[in-house]
């Protein structure tokens, strides 16, 4: 990690003079010459793991405009962060986001520490995270190495081995090409050339600072890497969600803490299964006895399967202590993704 060959201190010239003229402006990264705001790399990085820059940016405005610091998220009420998270999935993020700004507070005098492996002490900050962090809020020398920047390696130097058994070697490769100069601006600087010029589909060859180094656009089909294993189909599953409605309130509950979609605010749901479900069967284990109206069925795509959630509704005069009666338009805004489309 200290001195590389003359060939990668030429390559790594290229990507970093690119980066200074092609930067992206996002508002957790610093303007050229400065340093960013570790709770702010912090977050975005755990906003961004899962999703897109365009999709976690609004955000994370929302985020840092209610909890401008650490020291202000941090003894925020859960239920407020996870509905400020609703939408941004995979929740067991959000519940670890508050345990570690809880944590920076209390047992690091609300600063985050510089060092990858002090990094990692912190709940839901992983190798990755803790190297993005150290990298770009502290520009320590960190190896920065997300999907994008596998795919980048893999085309660099047209890695044949498939993932994710590639993974450690493209790992390595990556190493190869940090140093102690500018490690923040290079991991940024891979970040970007993966987003925006070396696309999963339709790399931007032609626009390429490293188009020369790249041993898969050589051999003429750069799209083709990384090279992958056939996948596992992902299992689909069925369940029914009720509408329960009251005026122009709708009932939700609150998700046990722990599982998919845990400690969030939801539709009452059946469990999640292989078979469909009945009219008969749906109507016979719904939460209330009532008229219930089918009004078809939403489809959405979890990591590990997809779903059809068929949708009840009935108007109901009932009520249990777990029912929170919630304006249907407020409703929307608050539950997970799944939970939005069933309720439009
Ligand atoms: N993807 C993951 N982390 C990122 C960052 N800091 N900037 C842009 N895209 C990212």
């Amino acid at each position: 990690m200290t001195a590389v060959a003359p060939a990668k201190a030429a390559l790594r010239a290229r990507l970093l003079d690119w980066y200074d003229r092609h930067r992206r402006d996002l508002p957790w990264r610093a303007k050229g010459g400065e340093r960013a705001d570790p709770y702010r790399v912090w977050l975005s990085e755990i906003m961004l793991q899962q999703t897109t820059v365009p999709h976690a940016t609004p955000y994370f405005l929302a985020f840092t405009t209610r909890w401008p610091t650490v020291g202000d998220l941090a003894p925020a009420a859960d239920g407020e962060v996870m509905a400020a998270w609703a939408g941004l999935g995979y929740y067991a993020r959000a519940r670890n986001l508050l345990a570690c700004a809880r944590v920076v507070a209390r047992d690091h005098g609300g600063v985050f520490p510089a060092n990858e492996a002090a990094l990692r002490t912190l709940p839901g900050v992983g190798d990755y995270t803790a190297a993005a962090i150290a990298a770009i809020a502290f520009d320590r020398p960190a190896n920065v190495v997300d999907g994008n920047v596998e795919r980048v390696m893999a085309r660099l130097f047209a890695v044949e081995t498939t993932l994710p058994g590639a993974k450690p070697a493209l790992k390595r490769l990556a190493a190869d090409l940090v140093t102690a100069d500018r490690p923040g601006d290079w991991a940024q600087a891979l970040m970007d050339l993966g987003s925006g010029v070396c696309r999963p589909r339709s790399p931007l060859c032609e626009i390429c600072p490293l188009t020369y180094d790249c041993h898969a656009r050589a051999g003429g089909a750069p799209e083709t890497y990384p090279r992958r294993s056939a996948k596992a189909a992902r299992p689909h599953r069925h369940g029914v969600a009720y509408r329960m409605v009251r005026g122009g309130e709708i009932a939700l509950v609150r998700r046990p803490p722990r599982g998919l979609l845990g400690g969030m605010l939801a539709l009452p749901t059946t469990d999640w299964r292989a078979a469909p479900f009945s009219q008969t069967e749906a109507v016979a284990v719904a939460p209330v006895r009532a008229d219930w109206i089918d009004k078809g069925s939403v489809e959405h795509v979890f990591t590990h399967f997809s779903l059809t959630l068929r949708v009840l509704e009935a108007a109901v005069a009932a009520d249990d202590a777990a029912w929170m009666w919630t304006p249907t338009s407020e409703a929307v805004a608050s539950v997970p993704s799944v939970f939005a489309k069933a309720l439009k």
